[in-house]
Parts: structure tokens; C-alpha cells; sequence
């Protein structure tokens, strides 16, 4: 299952379970020979932490990184770098009466569904825990991004919503407006009063992306970053520029008319054709309410039978500051990775490494597709065997080289290179089919 991966610059696999030893990463093609930011990505996990302020859980977890591969002396090998967080305050007593019944809101059914089991201890991998890895890799490419400034912070939390942004004012739900914060904490506090939550909105504000990044068609910028912060757990909804306004304007209001100086308007929020246009990058998500709440909620059990459930546990009222940093990650990932297929494009930039780089993820990349290759080969084996069928197809295989060859020559790559690839392939596929 590839779910647990984000391709970037490099790659980030996330592990570990909510009530599980550890959350843990991965981070494979992590350049040799450079300084690894262990106090930085510590930075950043401690903003994702819970435990602040009167609305957060009381999930109380130190949170420090470990280093368990990949480093020496402070120094990058060039290895998988593999980083934990020792899960130290879980209490998966609180979870005990929830084995044989689905929390409203959560992954728990959905996941019943996809894998006949789910991790009732509070959700396993669905759980906010797994978002470490997240910010964990995310600091790790932050150098890269030097003149790009990302800011993210509520701009509506309830029905409260943000009338002037303040650039300095601290405080523990990191709300920009002083104007409208005591408004903000009754909202919080009549919510928790009632065993309720809240959702709201969160606005990413990001600068001096250069013009240029992000690819036509399937590549997009906006819907690779759209993809990067759906995947956040409650984010519900996301919108660039104008984002849904749009949808009442007529074209006149809508277009970004550009003079000497450059764009008269932003409404396509820094992003026209899935490339960037050098503006300042608007995103807003919506945050669904934190789903476990105390108040009772019907459900139903495995077997259909009816409930009522109050999910008690240390959770969150709003889990919006906590999503915060979350997304700051997120958005460094897709952006590092956007920068360095750019310069990589840009061919003035690059010495022999960088190209020697470019190929080796290539060749990665294929082996990973082989590997998915064989998965599938043996799942054929299994099904032809249960069906009594041959494994050798001639007709299906004269086709798929046919097709094969069509391909090779509409994206000119040499006719018999991908012959001779895929005698080997087919054949070895054959012997595993044989074998299964
Ligand atoms: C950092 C973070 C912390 C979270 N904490 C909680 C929490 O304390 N309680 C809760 O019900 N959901 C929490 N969530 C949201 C759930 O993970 C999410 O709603 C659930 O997995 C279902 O996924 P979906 O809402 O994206 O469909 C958190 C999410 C993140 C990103």
C-alpha cells in the first residue's frame, strides 16, 4: 500500500500508529555530506504539538525527535535517514469501550470497509500523530526554499471570522486579530461547555514563489498542493485566489487585467494554468469540527447494531492550530520539489550531480514500477490458477508489444530497446506466474 508515501524532492514514507511505540518517517535521497536540521525540524514539531492553550487536549508528549539511521555526527550519510517520536502519553484506556463500535466523523468505518480491521486504539494511522512525519520532512527541505515566506493562521474558527490581520499578535490559538480574539475564545469556550467542537478556516499566505513553477495538464501546481493538503486529516475543502467567489463574478470582475507594473488583481490566487505567475500564492481550507466529542452520538457496531456513544479521551475543541504547521510542511514539500524539477529544467543551472541525481530517482522510479509490476504478475499467477487458465496468453502478449511499439515510436524512443525491455519483463513475469 503506497498511501503511506509523499513523493517530493525526496522521499518521505510516515509509520507508526496513535497508541502505537512511535510515529516515525523515512526520508530516502537526502543529499550525503550536508547539516542535518535536527534543532529545526524539533522547532517545528513542537508548534504541532497538543497541550497549548485551554482548547487543546491534554495529550501531554514531549514530542523530542530521534535520529535512528542516516546521519553521523550531525552530518548526512546520503542514507535513509529514519526519524521517531516515542509515543509516551497515549492511554488507549480511554478507547477500550470503542473496539466493536465506529466514532461518527472518524475513519473508523471507512477503514472497516477498505481493511476488515481498524485501529480503534484513536486511529491508528488516521490519527493527527501521523502528521509528524509531515512536519518532520517538511523542515528538513525548508532551506531549499530560501525568499519564500509561508504563512498560515486562522482566519475563521466557529461562526467567528477574522476582521483585520495583526502581523504581531502572539497568543496561544495563534489568531491574527486582537480586534476579534475575546469573540473567538467564547465561541471556543461556549463550544467546550456544550461537549461540542468547532471547525473554521485557515489561510496560507505564500511569497516570492518565483514565475515559472508547476506543469501543465497532469502536473499542476494548485492541484499538486491541493492534493498535498486534502490528504491533511479534517481538511475538508480548499480554494485558490477567489476560489469559489469566482463562481458569481462575471469575467470582467473575475480576470486579473495587467498593466506595466504587473497583475492589477489576484483573484487567481498567484496560479494561472497550473504554473505559478510570481504573485503571492492565496490558499484558504476548511477545517471540519474536531470529530470526537463528549456529547452522545448515534452510531452502529460491525454488525449494524444501534448506539449511542460519548467519545470521552483528551481531544482538541478546535484542531485548527494544531493543522497550522501541518500545512506549512506541506506546502514546503510540494514547492522544494517543484524548485528542483525547475532547475533541473533549467539547464544553465546544473552541473554533472545534479543530472547524475535526475537519473538516479528515474532509475528508482522504475524499479519501484517493477516492483509493482511483480506484485500484480503474482496476483495473475494466483487467479489463473484458481481459474484453470494457462499463464501464457500469445494473443494478449503480441498485443501488449504491439501497443508497446506504438507508444515507443509516437514518444521517439528506440523500437528495439523496448522490444528487448520487454522480452525480459514478460518472460520473468511468465516465471513468477508459473511460481505463484
Ligand atoms: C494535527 C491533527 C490533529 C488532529 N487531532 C484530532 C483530535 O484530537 N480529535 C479528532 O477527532 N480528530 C483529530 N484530527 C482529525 C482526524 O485525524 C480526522 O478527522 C480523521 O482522520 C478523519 O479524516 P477526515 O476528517 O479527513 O475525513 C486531527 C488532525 C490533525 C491533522
Amino acid at each position: 500500500m503506497r498511501g503511506n508515501h509523499f513523493e517530493s524532492v525526496m522521499g518521505v514514507l510516515g509509520f507508526g500508529e496513535s497508541h502505537g511505540k512511535v510515529s516515525g518517517v523515512v526520508l530516502e535521497d537526502v543529499k550525503g555530506g550536508v547539516i542535518f536540521p535536527l534543532e529545526e525540524i524539533q522547532r517545528e514539531l513542537d508548534k504541532r504539538r497538543p497541550g497549548k492553550g485551554n482548547y487543546a487536549s491534554t495529550r501531554q508528549e514531549a514530542d523530542r525527535i530521534e535520529v535512528l539511521s542516516g546521519v553521523m555526527d550531525g552530518i548526512t550519510t546520503g542514507m535513509p535517514i529514519c526519524l521517531v517520536v516515542y509515543n509516551q502519553d497515549q492511554r488507549t484506556v480511554d478507547y477500550k469501550n470503542l473496539q466493536e463500535i465506529f466514532r461518527p466523523g472518524h475513519a473508523d468505518y471507512s477503514w472497516y470497509r477498505k481493511f476488515k480491521i481498524w485501529d480503534w486504539r484513536g486511529g491508528g494511522r488516521a490519527s493527527g500523530r501521523e502528521t509528524i512525519a509531515r512536519v518532520a520532512a517538511g523542515a528538513v527541505v525548508k532551506e531549499m526554499l530560501s525568499g519564500i515566506k509561508i504563512e498560515s493562521y486562522p482566519v475563521q474558527i466557529g461562526k467567528v471570522g477574522v476582521e483585520n490581520i495583526s502581523d504581531n499578535f502572539p497568543n496561544p490559538i495563534s489568531w491574527p486579530d486582537p480586534g476579534t480574539y475575546d469573540d473567538v475564545l467564547y465561541e471556543l469556550s461556549k463550544a467546550q461547555e456544550a461537549n461540542d467542537s468547532l471547525g473554521g478556516i485557515v489561510e496560507l499566505r505564500i511569497l516570492g514563489v518565483p514565475a515559472g513553477l508547476g506543469d501543465p495538464v497532469f502536473g499542476k501546481l494548485d492541484a499538486k498542493l491541493a492534493g498535498a493538503l486534502i490528504s491533511i486529516g479534517g481538511v475538508k475543502g480548499i480554494e485558490f485566489g477567489g476560489g469559489f467567489s469566482l463562481a458569481g463574478m462575471r469575467g470582467s470582475e473575475a480576470n486579473d487585467q495587467m498593466g506595466a507594473g504587473g497583475f492589477l488583481s489576484n483573484n487567481c490566487g498567484g496560479i494561472l494554468g497550473g504554473i505559478s505567475t510570481g504573485e503571492e500564492i492565496l490558499i484558504h481550507l476548511a477545517v471540519k469540527p474536531t470529530s470526537s466529542i463528549e456529547s452522545e452520538q448515534k452510531t452502529i457496531d460491525k454488525d449494524r447494531n444501534e448506539h449511542l456513544i460519548e467519545i470521552k479521551g483528551r481531544h482538541d475543541t478546535c484542531i485548527l492550530m494544531r493543522i497550522l504547521p501541518v500545512t506549512t510542511a506541506m506546502v514546503r514539500l510540494v514547492l522544494a520539489d517543484c524548485l528542483s524539477y525547475q532547475k533541473l529544467q533549467e539547464e544553465k543551472k546544473l552541473d554533472l550531480n545534479d543530472y547524475r541525481e535526475a537519473l538516479d530517482k528515474i532509475d528508482e522510479d522504475i524499479l519501484l514500477s517493477l516492483r509493482r509490476r511483480e506484485e500484480i504478475s503474482r496476483l495473475i499467477g494466483k487467479w489463473k490458477n484458481r481459474h484453470g487458465k494457462a499463464v501464457t496468453d500469445g494473443d494478449r502478449e503480441q498485443k501488449l508489444m504491439d501497443v508497446l511499439k506504438e507508444k515507443a515510436g509516437a514518444w521517439q524512443l528506440d523500437a528495439e530497446m523496448v522490444n528487448d525491455i520487454w522480452r525480459i519483463i514478460i518472460k520473468q513475469s511468465k516465471e513468477i506466474q508459473e511460481n505463484s
